[in-house]
Parts: structure tokens; C-alpha cells; sequence
């Protein structure tokens, strides 16, 4: 009797939980893919960490593989991770990471060859002008040549300029004058003759940077060096995108022959204490609970901003198809978004597709509806 019981109940159980299955099998089948709703368009990244191409975050990789065909590392090709010593190089992770992506079906958009943050201790004060063109050339050779074939594209060089669209004071340009962008690309081709090659930065949307960045892929173009694209990081505030600087930039940069990617996507909720644009990773500053007003939820006041933001954002993607040939979220979901802790530490903001349980937002279904309209 208690057997039976037994078995009855536990067949209940059984029952339940090939329902539950079916529930979220069918509730996955059921939801739009990104990757498959812009296929015709352009490729759709997302920014990935270790946990996620270890394939520890179970929930992340269910919606990767369901939503993306490309990724980009979020810190693991950076130098300080990559080349921490003069001559100690450690692969094991970016390996994980093609690993990964191959199972996948995802493309890699490696990030970053030369960029004057994340760089190693060792690195940030070298005095001597020889040592930074001897590890400049080692970094790009060594780096660069292992991916090739197995990287989709690189981002050579990263944020190279000031707002005013000047070259920023790096330790690249002190000790290798300013043509070390060119030089770049040229150690990148000669090593990577079989991945695209990419100028990444942030505000180049903006009149003079922009005319910076022009500046600088003309250059690297008469000098008769290779650069394949150009990407705009794309870190606005949802209240506050520059479609028409986006929509100028799309057009004067793919004048210049090149692809054109939105590479660092997100639209932050939450106010900088600058009250300006700026991306750099070294901005700081103190928390204040007056910084961080949505710990409780996000309110539909502020989340139909975003939705309408990332709509008019699509809709201009899809106006310059030809161009756009990808479009790459800064994170999966917002919990996991770097924008919690940049500029202010422990704050909750809501820049993504998908919340904190992985559920897709209003903004994630009004992406896809542009395809309808
Ligand atoms: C960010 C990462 O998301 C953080 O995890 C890290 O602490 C700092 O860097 N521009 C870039 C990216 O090119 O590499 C930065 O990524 C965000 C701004």
C-alpha cells in the first residue's frame, strides 16, 4: 500500500516536472531570435565573461545560443589579461573562449589589440621608446597571428582619440609618435591576413571626434594599409541617443569603403555624475543613494523611454543595412551589464534586452517589430 503510494506520488512528480520542461521548452521555442530576425541585416553580438564561455551560466548560454551569432570577449583578450608579462603570454581562457564559440556557430570579434587601458603593470611605465615598439610589435605578432582563422575580426586599435577628435596622450603616441595607428594595422595585416580589421572607440558619432576617426582610417587607407571597419561603441543614456550623428556617422564613415558596427551597445537608465557622455573606464566616482534610484524595479515610465530608443535605434540600422554589418550588446542581461559598476560601484541599471532573470524586456520585442514595420 505505502509502495503504491509511493509510486503514485512519485509519478506525479515525474508528471510535473516533463510539464515544467515542456512549459519553458515551448516558451523558448516560442520566442523570437534576434540572430534570426536581423539574419538578412546584420550579425547580432553580445559581450560574454569567462562564466559564460565556460558554459558555468547555464541561463546566459541558453540565451546566447539562442539569440546571438557573434560575441566579443568582455576583458579576457585585453592586455593586462592576455600578456601580463614582458614575455609570459596566457591563451588558456581566449582559447576556451573559440572553443565555445565554434560549438556555437558564433563569430568572434576579438577585443582589443592596442588600447592605452587594461594594460599590464609592466607596461604602463615603460620609459624607454624602444621597449614600447619592441612590446607593441610582440603583442600584435604573437597575439594576432595564433587567432588568425580561428577570430572573426580584431579590434586593432581602441580609443585612440580625445573628444575634440585629437589623438589622446597615450603611451603609445608618446613613445611611438603618432603613427602608431597606421603601424598597428600594419602588424595586424601581416599577422592576421585572414581577419578583418577594425577602428573601435566611443562619441565618434560625434562631429569632431568623428572627423578624428576619419582622419584616422584615411591614413591608415593611403598608406596603403588594410582596415576593414569601424566600430561605434555605442554607450548612450536611453533619454539621450544621437540618431542624427549616428545616422551622419553611418553615412560619411561607410563613404569611406568600410563596414560600419555598433560594437559595445547598451542604453543606461541612470545618470553619470559628470552628466556627460563619456566611456572611459577609468572614470570613478562615489557612490550616492541619489545616483541609484531603481533598486526596487524599473519604473514604465523609464522603461518605455528605453523601448522607444532602442526601436528608433533599429529602425536607423535597418534604413543602412547595406552598411551596418553588425550590431553587438555590451553584456546579456542587465545584472551582468558593466554599467552596474561604472562610473559608481553597486548601482542597479537596466541597459540591456533582457532583465536580471533573463526574461526578454519590452525594449528586447520592440527590436524585433522593427523588422515588421
Ligand atoms: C569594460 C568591461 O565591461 C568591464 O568589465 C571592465 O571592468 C572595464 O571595461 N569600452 C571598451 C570596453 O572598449 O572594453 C569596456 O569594457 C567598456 C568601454
Amino acid at each position: 500500500m505505502t509502495s503504491k503510494l509511493l509510486l503514485r506520488f512519485t509519478s506525479y512528480l515525474i508528471a510535473g516536472a516533463v510539464s515544467l520542461f515542456n512549459f519553458q521548452a515551448s516558451e523558448s521555442q516560442t520566442l523570437p531570435s534576434l540572430k534570426d530576425t536581423f539574419k538578412n541585416n546584420f550579425l547580432i553580438g553580445a559581450a560574454i565573461n569567462t562564466q559564460q564561455f565556460q558554459g558555468k551560466d547555464t541561463a546566459a548560454n541558453r540565451v546566447i545560443a539562442q539569440q546571438f551569432n557573434a560575441v566579443t570577449p568582455e576583458n579576457i583578450m585585453k592586455a593586462e589579461i592576455i600578456h601580463p608579462k614582458w614575455d609570459v603570454y596566457q591563451f588558456d581562457l581566449a582559447d576556451e573562449l573559440v572553443a565555445y564559440a565554434k560549438k556555437n556557430n558564433l563569430k568572434i570579434n576579438a577585443h582589443t589589440l592596442i588600447w592605452h587601458s587594461q594594460l599590464p603593470a609592466f607596461m604602463q611605465h615603460m620609459q624607454d621608446p624602444d621597449s614600447v615598439k619592441k612590446y607593441f610589435a610582440n603583442h600584435i605578432n604573437t597575439i594576432a597571428s595564433r587567432y588568425d582563422g580561428k577570430v572573426y575580426s580584431w579590434d586593432v586599435v581602441n580609443e585612440a582619440l580625445n573628444e575634440d577628435g585629437t589623438l589622446r596622450n597615450t603611451i603609445f603616441l608618446q613613445k611611438l609618435g603618432g603613427n602608431y595607428i597606421v603601424d598597428a594595422f600594419r602588424l595586424a595585416q601581416a599577422a592576421a591576413p585572414q581577419t578583418k580589421l577594425y577602428y573601435n572607440d566611443y562619441n565618434i558619432e560625434q562631429p569632431k571626434k568623428r572627423a578624428g576617426a576619419i582622419a584616422i582610417i584615411k591614413s591608415i587607407q593611403s598608406a596603403g594599409v588594410r582596415i576593414d571597419g569601424v566600430g561605434i561603441q555605442g554607450h548612450w543614456r536611453a533619454d539621450n541617443v544621437p540618431l542624427n550623428d549616428i545616422e551622419e556617422s553611418i553615412k560619411e564613415f561607410s563613404a569611406l569603403g568600410i563596414e560600419v558596427m555598433f560594437t559595445e551597445l547598451d542604453l543606461g537608465v541612470l545618470k553619470n555624475p559628470w552628466d556627460n557622455n563619456t566611456a572611459d573606464v577609468n572614470a570613478k566616482a562615489e557612490a550616492n543613494a541619489n545616483m541609484n534610484p531603481y533598486t526596487a524595479g524599473l519604473p514604465d515610465s523609464v522603461q518605455k523611454v528605453q523601448s522607444k530608443a532602442y526601436e528608433d535605434l533599429f529602425r536607423l540600422f535597418l534604413k543602412y543595412d547595406k552598411s551596418v554589418s553588425r550590431v553587438t550588446f555590451w553584456g546579456v542581461n542587465d545584472g551582468q551589464s558593466w554599467l552596474n559598476n561604472w562610473p559608481i560601484r553597486g548601482r542597479t541599471n537596466y541597459p540591456l534586452l533582457f532583465d536580471r532573470h533573463f526574461q526578454p524586456k519590452d525594449s528586447f520585442y520592440r527590436v524585433i517589430a522593427t523588422k515588421g514595420k
